[in-house]
């Protein structure tokens, strides 16, 4: 497995400024980030920033938009804790330290010219946001695309607007299902596993994209792996706790990978031996 390189500006925290911020539930908001000098962050879907909150602490976050949008990048943040829940606090025109991009996202190049089945769990839309737009933003580079999200409650679903508008696009098969609904919902009901027999795809040129909580990874992959899709066209991506986003700390360590540099999107087939993994 080839490791990620890290340089020296990857120790450096580049200053930024927050563009814009919005609500999206109780407990998430987005900010929408510019770097200073209006460099461009140049990631890749999937990576992840670790952000610098001054005097709290850094925290790792998945960048949530797709590099093809220049000048800013976003960041969906979930208020748990010290660095997060200051975050919670900033509003525009508020500075805020950005070192990276790290890790290693989803392999665009591999994907291209297959089709994909994303699979997203609550959270999991996260980063799977910034892959999805990118593929809308070079649709043809891609076959088919299946978009499966599970949430526990319409109150869940993040980016539910944008999510309307994946509904209405042709080129796109999009489902949500939530764990519990109020009878006015309309949807599916039920786990994300129940609506994987409904996908019609073509198992060898499919590639499943799986982020979510753990305990959705066992399921899912269960489910896939019937269906016939091959165990390395499956990535997951993973979370641990993280000092250092760069291998140097050992806080992410899964036996003999480093979840910042290795990961954190893996190749089923790489990890799956691993019990501690999923
Ligand atoms: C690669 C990666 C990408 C991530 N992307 C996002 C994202 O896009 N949006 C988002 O909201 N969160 C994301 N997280 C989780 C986020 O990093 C943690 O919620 C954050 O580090 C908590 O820091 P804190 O100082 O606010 O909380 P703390 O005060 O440190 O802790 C609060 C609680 O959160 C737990 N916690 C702390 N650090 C982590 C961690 N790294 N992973 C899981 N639990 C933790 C603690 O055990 C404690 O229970 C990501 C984590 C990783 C590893
Ligand atoms: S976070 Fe330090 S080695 Fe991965």
């Amino acid at each position: 497995m080839e490791k990620t390189v890290i340089n020296d500006s990857n120790y450096r925290i580049r200053k930024g400024k927050v563009i814009r911020t919005r609500q999206m539930t109780p407990h998430e908001k987005l900010f929408e980030i510019a770097l200073d000098g209006g460099r461009s962050l140049d990631h890749e879907p999937g990576q992840f920033v670790m952000v610098s909150m001054f005097g709290v602490g850094e925290a790792p976050i998945s960048v949530c938009s797709s590099p093809t949008n220049r000048g800013y990048f976003e960041l969906c943040v979930r208020a748990v804790g010290r660095v997060t829940g200051t975050m919670h606090r900033l509003e525009a025109g508020d500075e805020i330290g950005i070192r990276g991009p790290f890790g290693k996202g989803f392999p665009i190049r591999v994907l291209e010219g297959n089709d994909l089945l994303i699979v997203a769990g609550g959270l999991g839309i996260v980063p799977l946001r910034s892959l999805i737009n990118f593929v809308f933003d070079n649709r043809r580079d891609f076959g088919k695309v299946h978009t499966l999200l599970g949430c526990k409650t319409e109150g869940d679903i993040l980016f539910g607007d944008e999510l309307e508008r994946w509904m209405k696009r042709i080129d796109v098969h999009y489902e949500c299902t939530l764990d519990k609904a109020a009878p006015e919902w309309a949807g599916h009901v039920g786990l994300i596993t129940t609506l994987l027999p409904g996908v019609h795809l073509e198992p060898e040129r499919t590639f499943a994209i799986v982020v979510g909580p753990p305990i959705m990874f066992r399921f899912v992959i269960k489910e896939l792996l019937a269906k016939k899709i091959p165990e390395s066209q499956i990535l997951v991506s993973l979370e641990r706790h993280m000092k250092c986003g760069m291998g140097k700390c050992g806080h992410c360590q899964i036996q003999d990978y480093y979840c910042c540099t290795d990961g954190p999107v893996f190749n089923y087939s790489d990890i799956k031996h691993i019990k501690e993994a999923m």
